[in-house]
């Protein structure tokens, strides 16, 4: 029980990494919000936690909006008076209703789009949940990137943009908000076997052989390892860890 009695925001929830996070987290006895657009999945997701005992509420929340950000982060402030963890997982990628492409071939408005859903969102809910933690005088922030963020993947420039601009921001966080005792720490996740995946898989099947190849470890990675890794960045256990940017992507940027 690493998370027992702590208060944790989740974004992006209802699917793959963050309903893995949201379980995991909910089982090591953290309260767990999670936001999320899929009302669907996310009330299920909620119902699978509490079913097994466990503390989760599911908001309906789309992650670009800051004044939705807002209410959600006063509403939390407000009947839990604190928040420990904040893990910054919601994203979109290939296969989502914007154009992934390169600079010459994108789209503004999908580039614009694109930064606002996978970016913005992390400055946002950072921007108010830094303060109760300052206050708290402790917390822990966790920013999913990617591996496309550590090296020049071409294809998806507002996607790469996107996930560097989370490694920078993690750096200048972790620095700028130690003194808080505040850790920032980012996952840049590999190959994942999500929902996410599973569209790119669809739009080019030969993927699914070539992933593997071309992953040190010869497989995709599972939701669960992104979960575990997070868990241990949100805990304790990794008290003297912040700035860290931490890859889980079978060695794939190893090479
Ligand atoms: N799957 C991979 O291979 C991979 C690799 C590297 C990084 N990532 C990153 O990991 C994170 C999680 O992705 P995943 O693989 O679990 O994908 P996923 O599609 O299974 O989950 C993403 C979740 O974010 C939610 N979401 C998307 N836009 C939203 C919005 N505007 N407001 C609220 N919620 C929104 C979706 O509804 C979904 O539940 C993303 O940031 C993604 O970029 C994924």
């Amino acid at each position: 029980m690493v998370l027992k009695d702590k208060v944790a925001i989740i974004t992006g929830g209802a699917s793959g990494q963050g309903k893995a996070s949201a379980k995991l987290f909910a089982e090591e006895g953290a309260t767990v919000i999670f936001a999320d657009l899929n009302e669907e999945g996310g009330k299920a997701v909620q119902q699978e936690i509490n079913d097994a005992g466990f503390k989760a509420h599911f908001y309906k929340l789309d992650v670009s909006d800051e004044e939705a950000v807002i209410s959600l982060v006063n509403e939390v402030k407000n009947k839990y008076g604190r928040i420990d963890v904040l893990f910054n997982n919601a994203g979109i990628g290939f296969g989502a209703k914007y154009k992934m492409a390169s600079v010459v071939e994108a789209d503004t408005n999908d580039w614009k789009a694109i930064l606002d859903i996978n970016l913005n969102s992390v400055f946002y809910f950072t921007k108010h949940v830094l303060p109760v933690m300052i206050e708290q005088k402790s917390g822990s922030v966790i920013n999913n990137s990617s591996a496309a963020g550590l090296v020049g993947q071409p294809g998806a420039d507002a996607y790469t943009a996107s996930k560097g601009a989370i490694i920078s921001l993690t750096r200048v966080w972790a620095v700028t908000y130690g003194v808080h005792n505040i850790r920032v720490n980012c996952i840049c996740p590999g190959s994942i076997d999500t929902p996410m995946m599973t569209t790119v898989l669809d739009m080019k099947p030969e993927a699914k052989e070539y992933l593997p190849k071309i992953t040190p470890l010869g497989r995709l990675g599972k939701p669960e390892e992104i979960a575990n890794t997070a868990l241990f960045l949100a805990s304790e256990k990794a008290g003297y860890i912040t700035g860290a940017i931490i890859s889980v992507d079978g060695g794939w940027t190893a090479k």
